[in-house]
């Protein structure tokens, strides 16, 4: 049975080698900071993930998982060795290849000792080109690396289960060998039905960034269409049936909201985007989907002014929910960030509560007072927002939120609420491509 060393205690790492040691394989996680390892040999987590922490722990006490510092130790002893460290990208799109090139650097240097193969997997998103040169660095040492692009498509929130039960498993290699044995590796545990595709580098590192450019631009498209349907007395949600019953549209990733974040959506569509200029080709389309996602934060702030905006008073706006979006604690590029700094800046009292991220986000708003729960958020306020779709907020107690705000007003960025509902109980409803002719303003 391969051994397994993953380098990077990240998410996509952490998620990666949680799955292999539980699948069987001795995996060694490596990562260089000593905070994070002794977090993870304490059996806690970084970061919040589903079902991660238990997945760690098991495979930790059986001995099947060990997590250090030291590389050269895990690569002589492993025969596959995946890469999951960051690779951030700017506000230009370029990208910070730096722990990457370092990691190659050290494997160059460790591989001019070791006598047989190892396959190099690399699982952080890079911009189109970087596998060809990384394999060309790694071919100094002895020929004794194969380098293979195997991109990762977790979804925060979902990760093990996008792992273990995948849409598609991309191998990019010419070595039909190489190809084998990694997807050997991962036959043993996915499901039989998994497909397999084995293509090009460039094309595997393509594939990750189109596919997440192609989700943001689909996002994208759907807000407009939502703004749109604002203004013709139409609902959304019945418009994304209708064209969703087509087999050739579906309707996945056509639910309007606050726009898209994360780490990987927003990140890699400024990386394609720098590519295309580097490549003087035109991707109009992605550059749109990326301006759109940008207006729609600053759309939710223009209705929250329409709505909540009186010049004699200083109204109070709730946030309800600011990871960007739930089961998740991740804040990066979340759109309540931009929402309360736009709000702050327009002069409105603002609150906060999220399940997860309050401490977070505390450090981010100094000005911001945080609530305990979504009852503590509710009070005195002019108008709540629910940016976050998080389960336990489509269960909230409505009647007693009424009886606390100042005036019962929700907007629903989400719709997630049952708005004619509210409307019933004496809120006044507002939700995402929603018409006010299409709820039961009272
Ligand atoms: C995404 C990709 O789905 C995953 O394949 C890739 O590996 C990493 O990036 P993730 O960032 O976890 O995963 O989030 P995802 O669930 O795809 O949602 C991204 C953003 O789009 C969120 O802000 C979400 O709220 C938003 N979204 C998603 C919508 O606004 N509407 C939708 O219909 C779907």
């Amino acid at each position: 049975m391969p051994k397994c060393c993953v380098v990077g205690a990240g998410r996509v790492g952490l998620v990666a080698a949680a799955c292999f040691a539980e699948a069987g394989y001795a995996t060694i996680c490596i990562d260089s900071n000593q905070e994070k390892l002794l977090t993870l040999q304490d059996g806690l987590l970084p970061f919040y993930e589903p079902g991660l922490q238990e997945l760690i722990r098991r495979n930790l006490n059986c001995g099947k998982l060990q997590v250090n510092s030291c590389l050269s130790e895990a690569v002589r002893t492993s025969d596959i060795i995946f890469l999951a460290v960051g690779t951030p990208v700017n506000q230009q799109g370029e990208a910070d290849l730096s722990d990457l090139n370092h990691v190659v650097d050290e494997l160059v240097q460790i591989g001019r000792e070791l006598q047989d193969k190892r396959i190099i997997v690399n699982k952080s998103t890079v911009p189109v080109g970087t596998g060809d040169n990384l394999s060309r660095r790694l071919g100094k040492a002895n020929g004794c690396y194969h380098y293979v692009s195997n991109p990762e498509f977790l979804r925060e929130g979902s990760s093990i289960r996008d792992f273990t039960v995948p849409d598609r498993v991309v191998i990019g290699t010419d070595s039909n060998r190489t190809y084998e044995d990694l997807a050997n590796l991962y036959k043993t545990f996915l499901p039989e039905t998994t497909p397999f595709l084995k293509c090009s580098l460039e094309e595997a590192e393509l594939i990750k960034q189109v596919a997440n450019a192609f989700l943001g631009i689909r996002i994208s498209f759907i807000n407009e269409i939502a703004n749109l349907c604002e203004q013709v007395g139409a609902d959304v949600r019945k418009v994304v049936q209708g064209i969703g019953l087509d087999r050739r549209i579906g309707t996945s990733y056509l639910k309007p909201g606050p726009g898209f974040g994360g780490s990987c959506l927003p990140k890699d569509m400024r990386s394609i985007l720098a590519t295309s200029r580097l490549k003087r080709v035109d991707l109009s389309l992605i550059e749109a989907a990326t301006r759109a996602n940008e207006l729609q934060r600053q759309l939710v702030v223009k209705k929250i002014k329409s709505v909540a905006n009186d010049s004699q008073l200083q109204k109070t706006i709730g946030i309800l929910g600011l990871a960007y979006k739930p089961e998740t604690d991740d804040l990066r590029e979340a759109p309540a960030l931009d929402i309360i700094r736009l709000l702050i800046r327009e002069g409105f009292k603002v609150k906060a509560y999220d399940p997860v991220c309050n401490p977070e986000a505390q450090k981010l708003f100094p000005g911001v007072s945080f609530a305990s729960d979504p009852y503590d958020l509710a009070k005195d306020c002019d108008l709540l927002v629910l940016v976050t779709e998080w389960k336990e907020f489509g269960e909230l107690d409505f009647l007693r939120i009424r009886k606390i705000m100042r005036s019962p007003q929700v907007l629903d960025c989400r719709n997630i609420l049952d708005g004619d509902r509210l409307c019933q109980i004496g809120f006044t409803y507002f939700g995402a491509g929603i018409s006010s002719t299409c709820v039961e303003h009272s």
